[in-house]
């Protein structure tokens, strides 16, 4: 296949993406080596606004194989670091193994490449995640803290996994009801 462009990426009309995702054989295999590669690519040229522009891409901070086609336990996060650098995340068959009972919304809401209509309103994530994946960079089984934005994006992009869309998580009766204790991120 060749390069991912936003035309590509399915979008929420399409009962693909309510699908939960099969878990990945590991070792992975040299075709899934590919997809996470361009996957990676992607949101890594997304950032940049000249291949943006070039290459047709939305801007991303974060993917998941469902929404590129295949229904599969991969995802890809690149977030921005305090060392105004860049952290990357390409991760198989990802688990949220332990969370805080807070909560953490992003105050202006969240989006996301396969929802193109609005939906405004708060979207309550767990402040503090523990995560087990297996990190196809590294190629091993890795378990890790994230807290803030970084453990935002990894929540949506885990909830693409089992065919969950961040407005499912937006309270309908008063989307910018922000509950007692919930850490407010201004991203
Ligand atoms: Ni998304």
């Amino acid at each position: 296949m060749n390069r991912l462009t936003y035309s590509l990426i399915v979008k929420d009309d399409n009962p693909s993406l309510r699908e939960k995702s099969e878990p990945l054989k590991l070792p992975l295999s040299q075709k899934y080596q590919a997809l996470a590669k361009r996957m990676l690519r992607y949101v890594k040229d997304s950032r940049d606004d000249e291949k943006a522009e070039k290459y047709d891409l939305k801007p991303a901070v974060g993917l998941a194989a469902p929404q590129v086609g295949v229904n599969v336990q991969m995802l890809v996060v690149v977030v921005d670091n305090e060392e105004d650098d860049f952290d990357e995340y390409v991760l198989a068959n990802p688990k949220i193994i332990s969370h805080s009972v807070q909560k953490t919304v992003l105050a202006s809401g969240e989006g996301c490449l396969s929802v193109e209509d609005e939906h405004q309103g708060l979207v309550p994530r767990h402040a503090r995640i523990t995560v087990k994946a297996y990190d196809i960079l590294k190629q091993e089984v890795v378990e890790f803290r994230a807290n803030g934005y970084l453990a935002v994006v990894l929540q949506h992009e885990i909830d693409h996994l089992n065919g969950i869309l961040f407005y499912d998580r937006i309270n309908r009766e008063d989307p910018w009801k922000l509950e007692e204790n919930t850490l407010v991120i201004e991203a």
